[in-house]
């Protein structure tokens, strides 16, 4: 960083305990433009990726950053085979996990892969996150993990994993479309926790296992379990205002509303919103969640005059993932299963061209006589 970035970032930190308004990093990955609801990643709006595999994704996040160029076909076949070494790597530390949370056992097994490891880190990383996630999800219902099918697409092969049978084109289509729309999102503070220990040159699985811990918590990916809590505790209709304002006068936080950097919608809400609405049985469960959205923002428009709060990702997340067939409290996993594909390249990308992240922090203690 030259001497006037250094300068323009102390000066913010000074205001900005959060690093808001702080530009740490210079990416072709992804923009976020939080006053006009933008996101563009790797060149193309949401909106227009919304339609695309996961794997063309990966192919535009990871261009020019793998050490041999991949498109989408060769990824496709590439997660396929990490993932069937993922799962021979996960067999023996399987049972050592039961009493763990779901994101704690993803944490465990990503942290036990090397970070020297000669498969092309980025791929095993992606590739492990559905394979791990799957077997940690059965394992809690007493079931045996189901074993990866590498001819399969990474959706797809991730919901077999789960359910051990060949899923609806409409979830695997839902669930696309939900790692995409997740897949890299600016600086947020999983990323920027990833990028901070790749500045250190530490390796990509120490890198990522840092972004899986910053995204754990409920003010990042640990929020969609709690949206359904908040609609299964509002229960019914005739419910939702007195429910919402009850909560809000005990000065709780609605979950799936408000965002550090969107001041309007965020625009990844709508694309989730068009994924529940496309599956075969979403229509019941979206009215009743329309109308908690809808009654949540008049309210908090009222009583927070001062802060445009609105709906962020994580409130269709929560419908997409319920609907798919994912229990909720392995949602921040099926979170990171998508951001996987942004840490891995802001990894890469931070490797290629970073230098180590050591900003200064203003000291206001006591000093030495
Ligand atoms: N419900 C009620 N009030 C809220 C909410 C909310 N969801 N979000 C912010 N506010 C209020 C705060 O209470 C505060 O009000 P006050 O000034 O009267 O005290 C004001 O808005 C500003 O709050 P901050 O915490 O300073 O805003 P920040 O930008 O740091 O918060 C955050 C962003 C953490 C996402 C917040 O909106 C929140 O907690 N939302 C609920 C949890 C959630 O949905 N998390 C997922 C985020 S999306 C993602 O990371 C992938």
């Amino acid at each position: 960083m030259t001497k006037t970035a250094t300068a323009a970032v102390l000066t913010a930190a000074h205001s900005a305990p959060g690093l808001d308004d702080v530009i740490a990093a210079e990416t072709r990955l992804s923009h976020v433009d939080g006053q006009a609801g933008e996101l563009v990643i790797a060149g193309h709006r949401l909106a227009d990726l919304a339609a695309s595999t996961f794997e063309e994704v990966l192919a535009l996040l990871w261009r020019d950053l793998l050490p041999m160029p991949m498109e989408a076909p060769e990824i496709r076949t590439a997660l396929g085979k990490a993932r069937e070494k993922a799962f021979a790597l996960m067999q023996p530390l399987l049972p050592g996990l039961r009493a763990l949370s779901p994101v704690e056992a993803l944490r465990l097994l990503l942290a036990a892969l090397p970070d020297e490891a000669r498969a092309p880190h980025a791929v095993l990383a992606v590739a492990a996150v559905p394979v791990f996630t799957a077997a940690i999800i059965r394992q809690a219902k007493g079931l045996a993990p189901v074993p990866p099918d590498a001819t399969r697409g990474h959706s797809e092969d991730f919901l077999c994993m789960l359910r051990n049978e060949t899923p609806t084109a409409d979830k695997v289509r839902a669930l696309d479309t939900y790692l995409v729309t997740v897949s890299d999102h600016g600086l947020n503070a999983s990323t920027f926790a990833a990028r901070v220990i790749a500045s250190t040159k530490a390796g990509m699985f120490s890198s990522v296992v840092g972004g899986l811990c910053a995204l754990k918590g409920p003010l990042h990916g640990g929020a969609p379990g709690p949206v359904l809590d908040m609609l299964d505790a509002i229960g019914s209709e005739r419910n939702i205002t007195g429910w919402l304002e009850d909560a809000l006068a005990r000065g709780a936080r609605l979950m799936g509303f408000g965002h550090r950097i969107y001041r309007v919608r965020d625009p990844r809400a709508d694309v989730l919103k068009a994924a529940v609405a496309a599956l075969q049985d979403g229509a019941g469960r979206i009215a009743f969640a329309g109308k908690v959205e809808a009654a949540a923002l008049a309210l908090l428009k009222e009583k927070k005059p001062l802060r445009p709060l609105q709906t962020n990702v994580e409130f269709y997340t929560a419908l997409v993932l319920e609907a798919v067939g994912f229990p909720r409290d392995s949602f921040t996993n099926v979170f990171a299963a998508g951001r996987m594909a942004g840490w891995t390249a802001h990894v890469l990308e931070q490797e290629q061209t970073g230098r180590l992240i050591r900003p200064q922090s203003r000291y206001v203690g006591p000093m030495p006589d």
